[in-house]
């Protein structure tokens, strides 16, 4: 049978009652089948639970991770089959700059959604609630897909040598692997110690590294893209950031929901180490995108880089219900990219009928999921 147990070792009946304020639960990993475990959904739970890891979609306590999985799953998408020929032409007239730049965001990106597509089954194995597993599971499996589509985009748009030497860049450059590990050290930390508190560090580390680290290198395409330059690759980034909603959702509903769960698991000291966690964050996406830029890319200053990352990282600490740090950012500072940056918004997306054929779905409702 599943059961939380004390850091001791000591089997907790009652967890949230008896937990000891500045104590952690060890959380054990879920068993593929557990014969013991409730069909009940209404005695499931997002971790600590007694599931019988049957995954049986009539039987759902979590609509919204329901609704989330049929989301993502109206979202499929194949990177292949928007054509790139153009930006291969494209990419030798962009400036040293504008390359500069696009291989540096896109060894980065490469590097992060690897990081995910390795990290979610950590998290995922701790989980309780079989309709949450799937949707964790489809979660991974689009971020392989984004890994696919910068393959593809490295086949066909560089040369092999460039290529290479943006898949190694992690390695090469200093700034970039200092901020890798930052976050690689924050996931590391759960898998080596899986308590429920460390699990809601990493929840917010995920949160935090979808929310925020893609998308100075999303901006900079999109503004490339508002140029008329390299639409193709543009059009990948829109899949992928249609994605990346998704993966927000399913995040920020774990988050509360395992607070609704287990009150008092996230302590006012762990919302002080969140909000730092974000600010160190922020520091590291503002230097990394005006380092990138080198304020050299037409319609990406520095200051437009520092205000967008900074309200992006208010609105994410909103959805977790923490203070924000940058009130004196009221509004989105490129308020174009929202619209430029949906799925369609423009004639020249080459993938548009496919994405009709595939997407049954209305626009997702961030409000709804
Ligand atoms: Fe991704
Ligand atoms: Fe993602």
């Amino acid at each position: 049978m599943f059961v939380l147990m004390s850091t001791a070792g000591v089997p907790c009946a009652h967890a949230d009652e008896e937990r000891q304020e500045d104590a952690a639960m060890q959380l054990k990993r879920t068993r593929l089948f557990n014969a013991e475990g409730d069909r009940d959904w209404g005695k499931r739970r997002i971790i600590g639970g007694n599931t019988t890891n049957m995954i049986e979609l009539n039987n759902i306590k979590y609509e919204w991770a329901y609704k989330l999985y049929r989301a993502m799953m109206n979202n499929f998408w194949i990177p292949e089959e928007i054509p790139l020929a153009d930006d291969a032409r494209q990419y030798d007239l962009l400036s040293d700059d504008e390359r500069r730049s696009y291989n540096k965001v896109l060894s980065f990106l490469i590097f992060m959604d690897s990081l995910l597509t390795h990290n979610l089954p950590n998290i995922n194995e701790y989980i309780t609630a079989p309709e949450v597993n799937l949707c964790l599971t489809v979660h991974a499996f689009q971020e392989a897909v984004h890994s696919q589509s910068y393959g593809y985009v490295l086949d066909s748009v560089v040369n092999p040598a460039t290529r290479d030497q943006i898949y190694n860049e992690w390695r090469n450059d200093d700034h970039l692997l200092r901020r890798n590990q930052f976050i690689t050290d924050l996931f590391e930390e759960f898998i080596e110690n899986p308590t429920d508190r460390n699990l809601m560090k990493t929840i917010v580390a995920n949160y935090i590294l979808e929310g925020v680290y893609f998308y100075a290198g999303f901006g900079f395409f999109f503004v490339l893209g508002r140029q008329g330059k390299m639409l193709g690759t543009v059009s990948e980034i829109k899949f992928i950031q249609r994605d990346e909603l998704t993966h927000l959702a399913i995040f920020r509903n774990l988050y509360h929901e395992i607070i609704r769960e287990n009150p008092g698991i996230v302590t006012p000291d762990m919302e002080e180490e969140f909000v730092e966690m974000m600010r160190t964050a922020v520091q590291h996406e503002i230097a990394w995108g005006q380092y990138v830029t080198q304020g050299k890319i037409v319609g990406l200053t520095d200051a437009l880089i520092d205000a967008y990352i900074k309200y992006l990282a208010n609105l994410r600490l909103q959805s977790l219900n923490l203070p924000i740090l940058y009130p004196e950012i009221k509004e989105h500072p490129m308020p174009w990219m929202d619209s430029f940056a949906a799925i369609n918004s423009h004639k020249t997306d080459f993938f548009e009928q496919r994405v009709t054929n595939y997407t049954k779905a209305g626009n997702l409702n961030w409000d709804d999921l």
